[in-house]
């Protein structure tokens, strides 16, 4: 069991290449402290003692790739997690898009969609929206580092404890109860989301986005990265397009000039027009 946080040393830095060299994925801009335990937590469970023998580990395995990128994921999510904001995303946001553009087409990017439930969750509020406003387009694009998510995502099919937020009436409607004791979400809702894997600190992001949902993330990183990231999102967003945060989330300083607070409680932001 490795107790202690190896030094950062020059085999830290060897590890950071080959996981942008390889898989374009920079854990550079990961918090220090976070990438040490969770590096840690892979070489534990390959019995390793350093930095240096991991770095031969990848190049021997390439497949343990997917491990440190999966150790770096902390997936924890569930069907409308902070329920509060999806009903402020219902309430407020969608007849704002709608209305405003008089658009018929609703663009979404969750970053870091993890296994996929606040995709599926947004998808649910969209169909309904558009039960309730007349039929609109919408297209919601999901991406997360982790390919055990993404493929978990794909599959769209959940276990009774991450729906609980869910009625039973819409538990009903939107799901199928299998034989086995999960529930898969329907097809017209699967057919609404495309799901890649990414690092949305280096991955080409989508374009003319009505709302980006980044949840829950950027805690995992440091400073500079955040600050970068807020003007990759500002690029992608359309003019006064919308930007979601996790509730321990904010943006501070620079990025203040950026994006707007509308409505702190919930960590939605809105671009700012001088920013088009
Ligand atoms: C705690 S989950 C949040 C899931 C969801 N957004 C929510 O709030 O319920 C964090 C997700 O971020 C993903 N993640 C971490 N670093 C990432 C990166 N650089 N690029 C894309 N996704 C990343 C993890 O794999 C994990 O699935």
């Amino acid at each position: 069991m490795i107790s202690e946080i190896p030094r950062v040393d020059s085999s830290l830095g060897l590890i950071i290449e080959k996981a942008f060299r390889q898989r374009r994925v920079d854990l550079h801009q990961y918090n220090a402290n976070f990438l040490h335990r969770r590096l840690n937590v892979r070489l534990s469970a390959k019995g390793l003692h350093d930095y240096s023998q991991y770095a031969s580990l990848l190049d021997q395995d390439p497949t343990e790739y997917n491990e440190l990128f999966q150790a770096l994921s902390i997936n924890v999510t569930e069907f409308f997690r902070d329920n509060d904001v999806y009903d402020a995303f219902y309430t407020h946001i969608i007849p704002k898009i709608l209305n405003i553009g008089k658009q018929n087409e609703i663009r979404i990017w969750s970053a870091g969609c993890a296994t996929g439930e606040e995709m599926y969750s947004i998808a649910i509020l969209l169909n309904q929206a558009s039960e309730r406003y007349g039929s609109f387009k919408f297209k919601i694009t999901g991406t997360d580092v982790s390919a055990k998510a993404i493929e978990t995502a794909r599959k769209g099919k959940y276990t009774h404890s991450s729906l609980k937020n869910l009625s039973e009436k819409n538990l009903k409607k939107y799901f199928q109860h299998e034989s086995d004791g999960h529930y898969q979400i329907n097809k017209n809702i699967m057919d609404s989301v495309t799901f890649n894997i990414g690092d949305i600190l280096t991955m080409p992001t989508p374009n003319s986005l009505d709302v980006i949902f980044c949840r829950n993330i950027i805690i995992y990183f440091g400073r500079k990265a955040q600050d970068q990231l807020f003007v990759k999102f500002a690029h992608s967003l359309k003019p006064s397009a919308y930007l979601v945060l996790g509730k321990t989330e904010t943006i501070k300083d620079g990025a203040t000039s950026l994006f707007e607070s509308i409505m702190p409680r919930e960590r939605i932001y809105r671009k700012r027009t001088s920013t088009a």
